[in-house]
């Protein structure tokens, strides 16, 4: 990787304003970075899009942060590091420090050395099989169950969150036989932290229930330590969250994920 400096800003992008929770919990515990927020969200969901276009799309996302001088860019949305990790180190890894947002609940799954997992996701995520095949690479005595659950996002986005109507969704989906006798959940979305709690009351015996939120955190401060590039002292500018459209209805819903409503300012890069 090029020359860095501490105080550059950690960029963070996800397919819209799902990945505002992992910029939350990284503005919450690393109070010194600045962060850039982008999300695409002209081309949200990503879920249902195909892997060629999601690798686009990062590239694409990942020059415009890099433009802005980030040292390091936190791919903030499972569906993404799903699709398009991969190419964005071969394209940029002299350029930055990456992070992703599946490795890390990966590990965490590993070290709690369960014998049977559950993932849910979107069908992007679930049917690229990376996390299947990494958690099987992890700990190949585990056994993985993964489902598709496209309804969630979208119903998370429109504020049906502890309501009769999540409660039906979550209902059929967790009953799926798919996810039967589980002792671990992964949520493989970035949106779905605004349900754990509902998810883990479904459930009638414990269940470990891991979201990328509490791990992700960890893997951006030792990538940075790695490098001595932990900032140590307050941004000089304050924190920016881009998106590829806007509307006010995403400035409105940035509270459900960032805990504050942030404004969001367009940049057309399409
Ligand atoms: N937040 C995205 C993820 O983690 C899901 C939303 C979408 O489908 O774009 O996969």
């Amino acid at each position: 990787m090029n020359p860095a400096a501490a105080h550059q800003p950690i960029g963070i992008f996800d397919s819209g304003i799902g990945g505002l929770t992992v910029a939350h919990a990284v503005a919450k515990a690393l109070p010194q970075e600045q962060l850039i927020y982008f999300g695409d969200t002209a081309h949200l969901p990503y879920g249902d899009k195909s892997a060629d276009a999601i690798r686009f799309y990062c590239l694409k996302i990942a020059k415009f942060l890099l433009d802005r001088g980030c040292k390091m860019i936190v791919v903030a949305c499972n569906s993404a590091s799903s699709a398009g990790y991969e190419v964005l180190l071969e394209f940029f890894r002299e350029q930055a420090l990456f992070v992703n947002v599946v490795d890390p609940l990966v590990e965490a799954a590993s070290r709690l050395g369960l014998d049977r997992v559950g993932v849910i996701g979107t069908k992007a995520t679930i049917h690229s099989r990376v996390y299947q095949s990494r958690l099987a690479h992890a700990r190949p005595e585990m056994e993985v169950g993964a489902l598709a659950t496209p309804l969630l996002a979208p119903m998370i986005e429109e504020g049906f969150v502890h309501n009769r109507i999540s409660k039906v969704v979550l209902d059929t989906y967790l009953s799926d036989p798919v996810l039967r006798n589980i002792e671990g959940l992964l949520l493989a979305c970035t949106h779905y932290p605004l349900i754990k709690a509902d998810i883990r009351q479904w459930f009638r015996h414990p269940v470990h229930i891991l979201d990328s939120t509490d791990v992700v955190v960890d893997i951006v401060r030792q990538k940075l330590e790695q490098r001595a590039l932990l900032s140590d002292h307050s941004p000089s500018e304050a924190h920016r969250f881009y998106v590829s459209d806007y509307t006010e209805a995403f400035e409105k819903a940035t509270k459900l994920f960032y805990g504050a409503r942030v404004h969001l300012e367009e940049v057309p890069i399409w």
